[in-house]
């Protein structure tokens, strides 16, 4: 299989034969944690592969072999203010809905930790294949904040509300098998070649008819509750924004980066 590859700061682009582009985010001593510049290549490059016809399938992927996201980069927000939250909610969101309404199917490999925002882009994906290392789960609450990236809407479609609720309010981590039983993953494989199997499964879906694939992705799209998708974000973003000027929010950043449990008022 011949390979072109592409590195940007933190992506490497790597277009393989049938169609296939692989964008994998690459920021290894972060675990690939989404920092705002990050995001902005992401954003950049996925408005890109949305024209390009040579392009059928994205595949989303993590560099290294412990993280595919380990989350937006608490390092970053720690210090961000309302407004800032707000603006970084709404690139996450722009860079969500690329993988959402790409006309062209967009397939996340977990290959590792997906936490917070890393499970918030694979569900912005069309489906996820997972690694038997995979692990997701949203914990932004042990953060004081609430995930900001898409999850309140996407999360209940792949899991359902009560389970969705119960893991953005636990924060609890969820394993590629559970992950499997609960209609998350679609596909769990071995570590070992995992991204040449999630390839395998791309070419598959690669040859099909590119015209019905985009027709049958924006139906799809269309016939679920995708509507007044922009209002539903935008009362994310604000509500994610507002608890940046909360006091729980710098302690539980402030104890992750100082490598301490976070105090809670109220606790
Ligand atoms: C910034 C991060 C990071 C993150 C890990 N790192 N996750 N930096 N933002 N989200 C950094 C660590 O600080 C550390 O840097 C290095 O990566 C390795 O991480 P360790 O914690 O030492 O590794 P390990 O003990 O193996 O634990 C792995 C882990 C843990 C379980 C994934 O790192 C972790 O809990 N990370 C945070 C996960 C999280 O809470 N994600 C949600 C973020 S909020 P140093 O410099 O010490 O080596 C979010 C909101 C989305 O995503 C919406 C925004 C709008």
């Amino acid at each position: 299989m011949t390979t072109n590859k592409t590195t940007c700061k933190n992506l490497i682009l790597d277009y393989k034969e049938l169609g296939i582009q692989i964008v994998k985010i690459s920021r290894i001593k972060q675990l690939n944690a989404l920092n705002t510049e990050t995001l902005e290549e992401l954003k950049e490059t996925l408005q890109v592969f949305a024209k390009d016809t040579t392009v059928r399938v994205v595949i989303l992927t993590g560099d290294g072999d412990k993280a595919f996201i380990a989350g937006a980069d608490i390092a970053e927000m720690k210090d961000m203010n309302t407004s800032q939250g707000v603006r970084f909610s709404r690139l996450g969101h722009d860079v969500a809905k690329l993988l959402e309404q790409m006309p062209k199917p967009t397939i996340a490999a977990v290959n590792g930790f997906a936490l917070g925002g890393g499970t918030e882009m694979a569900i912005a994906c069309d489906f996820i294949i997972a690694s038997e290392n995979a692990v997701f789960g949203q914990p932004e609450v042990g953060l004081g904040i609430i995930p900001g990236f898409g999850a309140n809407f996407r999360l209940p479609k792949f899991v359902g509300l009560p389970r969705a609720k119960e893991l953005i309010f636990s924060g609890r981590r969820v394993k590629a098998d559970e992950a499997f039983r609960i209609g998350l993953a679609s596909f769990v494989y071995p570590v070992e070649g995992f991204l040449s199997k999630v390839i395998e499964f791309a070419c598959e879906i690669s040859q099909k008819s590119s015209e019905a694939l985009r027709a049958s992705k924006k139906t799809i799209n269309e016939l679920s509750e995708t509507n007044g998708l922009n209002a539903k974000l935008d009362a994310e973003a604000q509500t994610f924004g507002t608890l940046f000027s909360s006091y729980d929010q710098k302690e539980g950043m402030s104890a992750f980066v100082e490598k301490r449990k976070p105090k809670f008022q109220g606790l």
